[in-house]
């Protein structure tokens, strides 16, 4: 079968599922175990705290829905597309690059681009990684007021926003300083980060892979004044990553404290190496070293596991089905833990910045909606804001829950419970909805009779019917997340592939980049060009008003 049949077949499948009621399908018994998948799925795994659970039962996808997606999948060359990737072919066909970032995550591993073994410049990196952040752990790198205190992350996108997220959901981890991080070019984010912090204890890490970016560079320049005005010596106190060596060299870096890596590793994809330095100087080498082993082990799943119960491939698939099959145009994810606030963030850039596009490979355009919105915010504090729209709206949201079995607060163990109850209480009642008998006899508890009483019914109607997944898993570790940012990482590619589109460029970041350079002259009174629009000039006028 070609493609666009299946996706005819899948639109076609659409229209004979979309009066039937989600709940009907657990009338078969085995419906939960059957569209659900865990990884590792080996009870050795579980007893070490491994396992994680994928339950998309809850969706209105059936076998022969699920055939036809895994047919999707097959027929758009997945599999052979995954393992160009892993094998070092340059994927990345407009920017004529090879995606590796997940040789960073096994330094074991070996891989070769163009003949070229890559994986000694990988260890060795790690090898200097681990030993500059036990140095700034034990006291080794101090600053000029002696061992450090804390780290700041300069760095914006991918330099900012993985290693952001991953420190705070790590946060039971740290012993080591503690980190900030600084990405925002509106001097409030540097003013506010700073006044707290000692710039003698101080360590700053310049995390560009381009160091060109406009945001980190002017942060950059204002840490580094910052710092001079108490230390004597700031490069002393300053490290660098990067894949543009001369130009950390002409920022003043030294080359020991500069940790490079390739154009094959993707801005948004590169946590793993040199981007994860303030991570793994906040939890130490061989925490880290775990996280980079649950993203192996979630490479090694995907690249082995069959179609029908691989868990990137099986995310991918759903993903699919809502947004291109049924054409719900966002989708939530709703962590319910605190110190994965950040996730929402973070897959945003991972999942728009990679598949938001509208031309494939090829360069002919799209025939369906690529990447849906990503959007979200922790449980429970999401349940007091928006899921009145989520529950009543006009549109349908997919939501993906995640939630971890056990907390990290023994003594807190209640309100881990209701964590929980609040997470399995909001996937089941998008599914099961409530009808109209149920908000009548609701209506006439509270008092009400007659017409008042049936409009009062109808606003505590529930249309339920609306999909949701969840993640399980025992415990957020290092480990852990290192899983689940793979697994996320892979759910983007396969989605990529299926929609036949350069997941790993990101050419529409550019145009804004250019018009704010010549924006700016103007805000300091330079001469407007004639073609400037109403707006554009309504504005800075405002701005000029303003002082
Ligand atoms: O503007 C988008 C982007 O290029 C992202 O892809 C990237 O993660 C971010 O900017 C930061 O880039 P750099 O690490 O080169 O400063």
């Amino acid at each position: 079968m070609t493609l666009s049949t299946i996706w005819d077949r899948l639109d076609a499948q659409a229209g004979r599922v979309s009066a039937r009621a989600i709940a009907t399908l657990f009338h078969d018994r085995n419906r939960a175990a059957a569209f659900s998948v865990r990884f590792p799925g080996q009870s050795a795994a579980a007893v070490h705290g491994e396992e994680m659970l994928f339950d998309f039962s809850k969706t209105n996808i059936d076998e022969d829905t699920l055939e036809l997606l895994i047919e999707l999948a097959i027929a758009a060359g997945v599999q052979a597309r995954r393992d160009a990737m892993f094998a070092g072919r340059r994927i990345n066909e407009t920017e004529g690059r090879a995606v590796l970032h997940t040789a960073l995550r096994n330094p074991e591993g070996k891989v070769a681009l163009d003949g070229q073994d890559v994986m000694e410049g990988v260890r060795e990196t790690l090898l200097r990684m681990r030993g500059f952040a036990r140095e700034v752990r034990g006291g080794g790198i101090c600053g000029q007021g002696g061992p450090i205190t804390d780290v700041v992350n300069i760095g914006i996108g991918g330099s900012d926003l993985g290693p952001a997220m991953a420190c705070l959901a790590l946060a039971p981890f740290h012993d080591g300083p503690r980190c900030h991080f600084i990405s925002n070019v509106d001097g409030a984010h540097a003013a506010d980060t700073l006044k707290d912090l000692d710039p003698e204890t101080t360590l700053v890490i310049v995390a560009s892979k381009t160091f060109t970016t406009i945001e980190t560079m002017t942060n950059a320049e204002t840490v580094r004044g910052w710092m001079a005005a108490r230390v004597s010596d700031p490069g002393a106190q300053f490290a660098a990553l990067s894949s543009a060596l001369d130009r950390t060299a002409d920022f003043g870096i030294a080359p020991e404290r500069v940790f490079g890596f390739e154009d094959w590793v993707g801005g948004r994809y590169s946590m793993w190496g040199p981007i994860g330095l303030s991570l793994m100087i906040a939890i130490g080498p061989e925490r880290f070293d775990d996280f980079l082993a649950g993203g192996a082990a979630m490479d090694a799943h995907f690249r082995s596991a069959p179609l029908r119960s691989n868990l990137p491939v099986l995310l991918a698939l759903v993903g699919l089905w809502h947004a291109q099959v049924l054409g719900h145009a966002t989708r939530a994810v709703l962590p319910y833990d605190q110190r994965l606030a950040r996730l929402p963030a973070y897959l945003q850039q991972l999942e728009m910045e990679s598949n938001g596009k509208s031309v494939t490979m090829s360069g002919q355009a799209v025939s369906r909606p690529t990447g849906p919105v990503v959007w979200g915010e922790p449980g429970t504090n999401g349940q007091h804001a928006f899921y009145q729209l989520i529950h009543q709206g006009t549109q349908v949201v997919p939501c993906e829950f995640l939630v971890a079995a056990r907390g990290h607060e023994p003594e807190l163990a209640h309100h881990h419970r209701l964590l929980l109850a609040n997470v399995l209480a909001q996937s089941k009642a998008l599914m099961e909805g409530r009808g109209l008998e149920a908000a009548r006899a609701i209506a006439e508890k509270a008092g009400f009779v007659g017409d008042e009483l049936d409009r009062q019914a109808r606003h505590r109607v529930f249309p339920g019917n609306r999909p949701s997944t969840t993640l399980i898993y025992p415990q957020l570790t290092p480990r852990m997340l290192g899983q689940i940012v793979a697994l996320y990482e892979h759910r983007v590619f396969t989605e990529g592939v299926i929609l036949g589109i350069n997941s790993f460029d990101q050419w529409g970041v550019e145009l804004g980049k250019e018009l704010a350079k010549s924006l700016e002259p103007l805000l300091a009174g330079g001469a407007r060009p004639e073609t400037l629009d109403g707006s554009t000039a309504q504005l800075l006028d405002f701005v000029a008003a303003a002082g």
